[in-house]
């Protein structure tokens, strides 16, 4: 089975999550691209509404025709549908590989429920191996990037790249994650840091993970 494939598995397993009437908080990516088409086709019209975390969710999901509010009108969601880059097994999660990370942990933040879906390989024993994510004012990179040094990591600017707030992303290698909430307390507190993707304060609540046997639930 390809990935794309168990991605699809996971984004059709979240929609039993979706419930009539609800306003939906919809993440970032390849396998949340799958969740709103899946979304508009089996339940856009029984949704009352979407809250986005970016641009290009929200473009996808308008394109379908499914409303998207803004959350401060909205208050708060009963679930939140994101992916992620690496999860561990207690649902502390890498995201932002798509960028995205401020706008998820806001609506993360937002939402009763965090269900996380990803094709089987996002499962890891410890965070790190993917590239650590790190919303940055543009004008602190270079003093983010020495403190992130001096946390043992290995910045790098991904260059090019604009947020949809107007930032920058680091990505940082060489971090073995053993203490997720300590570190991204720790990362959120260098000045010129807008947000670290690392979700670990508000982890996912349940991990749906697609793979050659089916889906398999991890709940927190
Ligand atoms: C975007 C994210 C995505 O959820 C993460 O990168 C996973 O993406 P994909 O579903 O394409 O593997 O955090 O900022």
């Amino acid at each position: 089975m390809t990935p794309e494939e168990k991605k699809k598995l996971a984004a059709e397993a979240a929609l039993e999550y979706v419930t009539p009437g609800s306003i939906v908080g919809v993440g970032t990516g390849s396998t949340v691209n799958q969740f709103i088409d899946l979304l508009a086709e089996n339940m856009g019209d029984k949704i009352k509404s979407a809250v986005s975390s970016s641009e290009a969710s929200t473009e996808r999901m308008q394109q379908h025709g499914i409303k998207v509010e803004d959350l401060n009108t909205v208050g708060r969601m009963s679930i939140y549908v994101d992916g992620a880059d690496e999860s561990n097994n207690q649902l502390h999660l890498i995201k932002g590989g798509g960028g995205a990370l401020t706008r998820e942990k806001i609506v993360a933040a937002a939402s009763d429920q965090f269900i996380c879906i990803a094709d089987d390989s996002k499962l890891v024993e410890t965070l790190g191996e993917f590239p650590l994510p790190v919303e940055v004012i543009p004008m602190a990179r270079n003093l983010v990037m020495e403190e992130l040094e001096k946390l043992g990591g290995t910045p790098r600017w991904r260059e090019g790249v604009i947020t949809d707030n107007g930032n920058h992303i680091l990505d940082v290698t060489n971090l073995k994650i053993h203490n997720a909430l300590t570190m991204e307390t720790q990362i959120n507190q260098i000045a010129g840091v807008v947000t670290v993707g690392l979700f670990a304060h508000r982890p996912a609540d349940v991990l749906i993970l697609g793979g050659d046997n089916g889906v398999r639930t991890i709940t927190a």
